[in-house]
């Protein structure tokens, strides 16, 4: 195919050339976006007399039977084209003659690829955005259903005091909605139009770059025409919230790995998340969850493999600005996926209460309660927290808990230990005497389920 820049040289670039500087493969996914672009472009260029208002018409109609045959899949997208752009026009002017290469008047590919990955990058934060409320409702739903199943909470993966399952969902359903939160900030902070700033100088035609802008949905322009054809920040943005989405999946995923283990077994993932093994037939592997927790390490590459890319690049365009969309593609597509199948995974999950609660009765995690039992008869609470501790060690050689210890064994330690004590350091007692806001404590997980309700607009 004759390349359309063809002048300066004959155009006539080595085969391997030609395929290593083609984008057409991963950029015709943006067609849509290219075509919109172009729309808004000439409709501008005829409001600003540099185009006839019938010119304008021929290419508008011209465009839009180019994006109904490839909706529709009558026009293929032709892999020898070098990009989107250049397969558009191309087919534009095959299509309505010379008018055709009038479109490319007052713009430079370098400022409409800025515009159009914008443009498509846009609509993909509108779709994460959707998936992860999903998500966040899945899991506050978990949490309602779960605001009496009394589990342990660790630290240092070591049981540390008793929790319920829907103060630990809780805290996933707040990471989801500060990703939320960035995902927003991006697509806020993206949305101006670079359209206009031409190749990177901007133009002598006399442009109306805020009516494109108003026309596509964006909130201005770019101020400074460098800048509009250079910046790809905002890939860099959508890549580090999507990073931070992933690490967050791939924490619930790791704990939704132990908890469906024997060792663990507080949660059963419905058999449509789950996988058995070629050889060990009692096998049910938490394959879905272990994908995310994989593919997050792919999704912090295309955030190395972006930053890297721009670092050290000089202004304004350079080629290497390419190497953007396949990155951000990549992350895109990677986390609508993940989230795809773990909103229902999550959603489907079964809390087995009886083995939280079980779990929750062995490693004295009613140690603290005890010491502030004693702190409340008036001991300071070092020396409170030293007896606990060293009721702690005669339980562990005595193979007894904190429960099954006598009074009298209690007294011999401190005349403070009263009959009550048991009362006191039963699960479901620390548990509601949790009473500070944000605690596990029954009132603060139902303001927090009513927080996250809100979020979602329930
Ligand atoms: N395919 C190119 C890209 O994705 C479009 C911009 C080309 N501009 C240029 N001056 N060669 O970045």
């Amino acid at each position: 195919m004759e390349k359309m820049w063809a002048g300066r040289t004959d155009g006539a670039l080595s085969r391997e050339a030609d395929d290593f500087n083609s984008s057409i493969h991963f950029d015709s996914r943006m067609y849509k976006q290219d075509i919109t672009g172009s729309m808004s472009h000439a409709t501008m260029l005829a409001a600003c007399k540099i185009l006839t208002d019938a010119e304008r018409d021929t290419i508008l109609d011209g465009l839009q039977g180019i994006l109904d045959d490839i909706d529709s899949g009558k026009l293929p997208i032709d892999p020898d084209a070098e990009d989107i752009h250049m397969f558009v026009e191309a087919e534009l002017t095959r299509r309505i003659g010379d008018t055709g290469k009038k479109l490319h008047t007052a713009r430079s590919r370098n400022d409409q690829v800025a515009l159009d990955i914008r443009l498509y990058l846009r609509d993909e934060i509108t779709e994460i955005r959707a998936l992860l409320r999903e998500l966040i409702d899945a899991v506050c739903e978990q949490a309602k259903a779960n605001q009496d199943a009394i589990m342990p909470g660790y630290t240092h993966l070591q049981r540390a005091q008793p929790i319920t399952f829907a103060q630990q969902l809780l805290a996933y359903a707040m990471m989801l909605r500060r990703d939320d939160g960035r995902l927003a900030d991006t697509a806020a902070r993206m949305n101006y139009s670079p359209l206009g700033s031409c190749a990177l100088a901007g133009t002598t035609y006399p442009t109306d770059r805020y009516m494109v802008a108003k026309m596509l949905g964006f909130d201005g322009i770019t101020e400074n025409s460098l800048d509009g054809v250079s910046d790809r920040d905002f890939c860099v943005e959508l890549l580090s919230a999507i990073s931070l989405i992933m690490t967050h999946l791939s924490r619930f995923s790791e704990e939704i790995i132990l908890w469906s283990s024997w060792e663990f077994r507080f949660v059963e993932l419905d058999d449509a998340y789950t996988t058995g093994s070629s050889i060990m037939p009692q096998k049910k592997n938490s394959d879905m969850a272990e994908l995310v927790r994989g593919k997050t390490g792919r999704v912090f590459g295309d955030l190395m493999a972006m930053l890297t890319v721009l670092k050290g690049l000089p202004l304004a365009y350079n080629k290497d600005m390419q190497e953007d969309k396949e990155t951000v593609f990549d992350a895109v597509d990677t986390v609508k996926k993940c989230l795809r199948v773990f909103a229902p995974m999550v959603r489907t999950m079964k809390a087995k209460k009886e083995n939280m609660y079980a779990a929750a009765q062995k490693g004295f995690l009613n140690a603290t309660d005890l010491a502030d039992y004693l702190v409340r008869e008036g001991m300071p609470f070092r020396t409170a927290y030293k007896i606990v501790g060293q009721l702690v060690a005669q339980c562990i050689s005595e193979n007894k808990t904190l429960e099954t210890l006598t009074l009298e064994e209690y007294r011999l330690h401190s005349d403070l230990f009263h009959e009550d004590l048991f009362e006191e350091i039963s699960l479901e007692t620390c548990v509601k005497k949790r009473i500070s806001a944000g605690s596990t404590g029954p009132e603060s997980v139902a303001a927090q389920i009513r927080s996250v309700e809100k979020f979602l607009g329930k």
